[in-house]
């Protein structure tokens, strides 16, 4: 039972240290500096917790004779003590200022050549990305960033609206997307997998469902999901769902856009690929047909505020259309 008792204790003890969306469990450069410096400060502040917590014990284990005279110490001892705590505490902050400045530079050292650019605009509340691809073409997608192994992406952050903020924990630090300017990341992951990405700055009723899946994958996988991107959508196969297109490029159209389709808003993500990605409305729900007829039935119930108005549809009608959205690979 004991043993079972410290076993739990451990486990919960270490199970903050690893996951999908964790700077303690760093899987790129970029994180890996972070992570560095982390344990560094624990390191400096744990010897001076450890040095702070010894003095303190072994001042009350030394009791002096209550009676005596002469309790007041000698001013060369004062003199000791003073000149040994300002020594650890010089030494202790040159320590961690330079390990500060290390990783700071190990944060900017790659970049001068980054492999690729993405553009990624914070909305309220989902990501619009765009990646350029080798002809200087941007090719858009949304909720779903994906990096190649290996390989460092330039990230330029924006925002459409209110101030959002970036942070992939296992991949980099959070930076600011604020409107108007573009902010600079760089991404060299070393790590394939799924992470998970979340706005860390508070941007509306909703800020909590802004979530960003991120996939690291090897480079020739990345290539060929960039060019699959970069295609237009397939012609629907089959009446049912030929009948969700027709349905979507009334309404759903004014504000997405399906690539090779009437459809061409710009309000909303791009679906162009949408049955391709992990999660719909931004992390809020699994991808799934069923999903998507609850998000398209009942966004405001699902995400209340979000700027998906329900649309009302004859069940025939929003059969078809999820069927069709399913078919965007
Ligand atoms: Cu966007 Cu919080």
């Amino acid at each position: 039972m004991k043993r079972l008792l410290r076993v739990s204790l451990l486990c919960v003890f270490v199970s903050g240290c690893g996951g999908i969306q964790s700077p303690l469990a760093p899987a790129g450069d970029q994180a890996a500096a972070l992570h560095g410096l982390l344990l560094l400060m624990v390191a400096v502040c744990g010897v001076i917790y450890l040095l702070v917590l010894g003095g303190l014990a072994w001042s009350l284990w030394r009791r002096r004779p209550a009676a005596a005279g002469d309790n007041e110490p000698s001013d060369a001892a004062l003199g000791r003590g003073l000149g040994v705590t300002a020594g650890v505490i010089v030494a202790g902050l040159t320590v961690l200022i330079v390990g500060s400045f290390l990783a700071d530079r190990a944060l900017f050292a790659t970049r001068a050549q980054p492999a690729m650019e993405v553009r990624v605009t914070g909305h309220q509340w989902w990501w619009r990305i765009e990646y350029r691809d080798a002809a200087g073409r941007w090719i858009e997608t949304a909720n779903e960033l994906h990096l190649p192994l290996g390989r460092t992406t330039r990230v330029l952050l924006g925002s459409a609206d209110v101030i959002h903020s970036f942070w992939v924990p296992n991949v980099a630090g959070k930076i600011d997307m604020i409107p108007g300017r573009r902010n600079l990341l760089d991404l060299t992951p070393r790590r394939a997998g799924w992470y998970r990405g979340q706005c860390a700055e508070f941007c509306g009723a909703q800020h909590a469902h802004m979530a960003l899946d991120v996939k690291v994958e090897d480079a020739t996988t990345f290539d060929s999901w960039l060019a699959e991107q970069g295609r237009p959508a397939a012609a629907p196969a089959g009446p049912r769902a030929a009948q969700g297109a027709a349905v979507f490029a009334g309404p759903c159209g004014i504000c997405h856009a399906v690539r090779g389709t009437p459809a061409a808003g710009r309000a909303g993500p791009d679906l162009t690929h949408l049955a391709s990605r992990r999660s719909i409305a931004a992390g809020t729900l699994p991808m799934s047909r069923g999903g998507l007829q609850g998000w398209i039935a009942q966004p405001q119930a699902l995400k209340p505020g979000t700027s998906m108005p329900a649309v009302p549809l004859r069940p025939a009608d929003a059969d078809a259309l999820s069927s069709y959205l399913t078919t965007l690979r």
